[in-house]
């Protein structure tokens, strides 16, 4: 049996504005986030197996949650005729915490496969597999994770068009900050949809103020104003809490956030559990809010500096 072995590598995301909103088309900004990977290791096995930190043993029987990656598998295997194999999944992704992880799994599982069949692909190759790998782990997604975590840059993302890479020229600091309870993305998101239909106006307009919040966050972001930002995560926030996509572990961190120097704070992903991010001007101001959301109950934190780096 051949030892030839493929490897992927994806990174973590972080939505900076505009989740929720864009699968209605509104834009957002992304960004991948290289605090977070997963590696994903192939090589050729007598029958698919899988190990991974969350689950060991045969393809067939994984656990409900990772059915994505079992059908992805499927279809790689049967559109490329290859032999079956063994899959390691490597990660420092947070499951189910906002972060992108079951996209960037994909992302990481799908280059793995092409390194190991040696097969040459493009982005939209690896972005079909991996949208069609989220539709079963999200339901309905917009795309915009499988683009964040496949990518290098910051991304203005709208459904259906092609993305376009976007600068954070801003000077200041994002602490990201996970609160240890499992995000529920496709009840969000299924969530959201309903509301859509019980009250089609009032929805679509909290939809479309979050999209011009998008608009107003990347002036601030070319104009390097990170106290307009700050606000413009803080009104964002609002809209999202209509949606009902927050919850009181998210809320606790952002008024703690708020109360400790953030310039804003909002949920990040899909919400209920996850992720929340803070604006912060400086480093030694993110390190202490990040400590302040630490001693509130994050289970862990991270800064990103978002940086004008010609200034630097
Ligand atoms: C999840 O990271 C982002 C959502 O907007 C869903 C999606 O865009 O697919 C909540």
């Amino acid at each position: 049996m051949s030892t030839q072995k493929g490897i992927g590598i994806a990174n973590g995301k972080i939505i900076l504005m505009g989740e929720h909103a864009v699968v209605y088309g509104e834009p957002a900004i992304a960004f991948p986030f290289s605090g977070t990977t997963v590696t994903a290791t192939l090589t050729t096995a007598s029958s698919p197996t899988l190990t991974s930190s969350y689950y060991n043993g045969p393809l067939e029987q994984v656990p409900t949650e990772l059915t994505s990656i079992q059908t992805l598998v499927q279809r790689l295997t049967n559109d490329y005729q290859s032999p079956a194999c063994h899959i390691t999944i490597e990660s420092t992704i947070p499951a189910e915490r906002g972060m992108g992880s079951s996209a960037a799994v994909a992302v990481a599982i799908t280059r793995a496969f092409f390194a190991w069949q040696k097969i040459a692909y493009d982005t939209k190759q690896l972005l079909a597999y991996v949208n069609q790998s989220e539709v079963i782990a999200h339901g309905n997604p917009s795309g915009i994770d499988a683009a964040a975590t496949s990518g290098h840059d910051p991304i203005l993302f709208e459904k259906g068009q092609p993305f376009t890479t976007f600068a954070l020229n801003i000077d200041a600091h994002l602490i990201v900050a996970d609160t240890g309870v499992k995000g529920k993305t496709r009840e969000t998101v299924k969530d959201v949809r309903a509301l859509m239909e019980q009250h089609p106006q009032t929805t679509l307009a909290t939809i479309q103020q979050l999209g011009q919040l998008v608009n107003d966050a990347k002036q601030a972001i070319v104009l390097n104003q990170a106290t307009e930002l700050g606000m413009i995560m803080n009104q964002a926030h609002h809209y999202l809490q209509q949606l009902g996509v927050s919850d009181a572990t998210l809320d606790n961190l952002i008024t703690c956030a708020r109360e400790n120097g953030a310039l804003g704070a909002k949920l990040t992903g899909g919400g209920r559990g996850g992720c929340m991010i803070a604006l912060a001007q400086s480093a030694l101001d993110a390190k202490k809010i990040a400590h302040k959301l630490t001693q509130a109950g994050a289970k862990s934190t991270w800064i990103q500096e978002l940086g004008v780096y010609e200034y630097a």
